[in-house]
């Protein structure tokens, strides 16, 4: 991907009609919306970097949330029209967005389409009624199957969304789960291991011991039961959690783990790209409320922008890079950032992970065997010690608040 002209654009829609319990996104529960001021503002953000970086291409554009097929089909189509108005976009733009499988979100279905999106992601989650009522979901298992026939009827393309390692699920339940997944699935799935995140109302109840979740061990073990699953049934792994069909990988999120440029607008959206040869990073401001109000006072919600050091990014697209199953290719990266990623990398904690099977090392590239993306986050700790934190504190001198 060229990163110097092609671009994604991420949209965050911050709002849920409800907020499910193990869930630690940005999203709010508010009783109206103002959907006028809401698009008003998009349009508005957009503008702003539409000024920012004039020449871009946009290959991707990805709604998420929150629950962004609550919006009304229009004030997708108003965004996607800004879009489309403000930069030219290739021959055939990805254009995703988030759903959740309840009645009224599948009504509109036919609209977005008609606005220009062309490919869905339903949060499914799980595909059975007491399952679905302990993640606290709006939908019941037979409104998630007519949610997925609805979406195949109305889009070429559509992927959904699971939670595994729920309690009590052992290997055979989501063994057979995964098979009855697979059988409706359309060339992607998105495959999440259920995780207790801090301050949800899960992390409460599990730690007062009200359910439990499976360990470690076979945490590990369902984990490498849907590599199996899913490989044979044709849609293997091309990130730690999601799945697809050749050709039908999720051309956004493959811009966030290749360290390609993409902007964020939306309340919490981030964004990477390249302003005048440098990269830089930017964050929203995460509150609904404060970062409407900041469109309104500057035309931008987001903070002041951030220069990435130069060893910053490459550790950076060395992070992302570790969790695709392709790897990192040495070419691309050498090409891209003057430095042969081995470079960065610690030669005896390299070897060791190579001798523990956990890591796949040719002459053209490195990647992590499902031993190692087992442990992705220890590993690549593991694996960039001291050598690129060592230079980023050399580097980061440089680093100034760009704008
Ligand atoms: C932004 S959310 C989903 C969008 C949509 N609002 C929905 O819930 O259907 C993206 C996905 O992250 C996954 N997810 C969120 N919190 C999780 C958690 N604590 N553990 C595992 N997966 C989680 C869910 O599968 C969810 O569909
Ligand atoms: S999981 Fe989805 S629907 Fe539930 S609160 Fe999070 S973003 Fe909203």
């Amino acid at each position: 991907m060229d990163s110097q002209r092609f671009m994604g654009v991420y949209i965050h829609w911050p709002f849920c009609a409800s907020k499910c319990p193990y869930c630690d996104f940005n999203s709010h529960v508010r009783e109206r919306v103002d959907e006028d001021a809401w698009g008003a503002a998009y349009e508005q953000a957009i503008d702003h970097y539409r000024a920012l970086i004039p020449d871009r291409e946009v290959v991707s554009v990805f709604f998420g949330g929150g629950t962004p097929s609550l919006m009304k089909p229009q004030t997708v189509e108003r965004i996607l029209q800004k879009i489309r108005s403000s930069w030219p976009s290739g021959q055939d733009p990805e254009v995703t967005l988030e759903a959740n499988p309840t009645s009224v979100d599948m009504g509109k279905f036919r609209d977005f389409r008609s606005a220009g999106v062309n490919r869905v992601s339903l949060g499914i989650q799980a595909l059975d009624d007491e399952s679905l009522k302990f993640l606290g979901r709006e939908h019941n298992s037979a409104e998630a199957l007519r949610a997925i026939e609805v979406a195949q009827s109305c889009f070429e393309r559509m992927s959904f969304d699971l939670i595994y390692a729920r309690p009590g699920q052992t290997s055979d339940l989501w063994g057979r789960e995964l098979e009855q997944a697979l059988a409706l699935a359309r060339g992607h799935l998105s495959l999440y291991q259920l995780t207790i995140e801090r301050n949800t109302p899960f992390y409460m109840r599990h730690s007062r011991g009200e359910f439990a979740i499976p360990d470690e061990v076979e945490g590990a073990e369902l984990y490498l039961l849907t590599q199996d699953i899913t490989e044979r049934a044709g849609l293997p792994a091309y990130e730690v959690s999601n799945h697809a069909a050749p050709g039908q990988e999720c051309l956004h999120n493959l811009i966030y783990w290749k360290y390609s440029d993409y902007i964020g607008i939306g309340p919490g959206a981030h964004g990477r790209f390249l302003l005048d040869g440098r990269k830089v990073a930017t964050r929203d401001h995460s509150a609904p409320e404060i970062w409407l109000e900041r469109i309104g006072e500057r035309g931008c919600g987001a903070h002041p922008h951030e220069e990435i050091s130069h060893a910053a990014q490459m550790e950076e697209a060395l992070m992302v890079g570790f969790r695709l199953n392709s790897g990192v290719g040495f070419k691309d990266f050498q090409e891209r950032f003057g430095t042969h990623p081995l470079e960065l990398i610690h030669r005896g904690n390299l070897a060791l992970a190579v001798e523990e099977g956990w890591v796949n090392l040719s002459d053209t590239r490195l990647s992590l065997t499902r031993e190692g993306l087992l442990r992705l986050n220890s590993l690549t700790a593991f694996l960039l010690l001291g050598v690129a934190s060592a230079q980023k504190k050399t580097a980061g001198q440089s680093t100034s608040p760009a704008v």
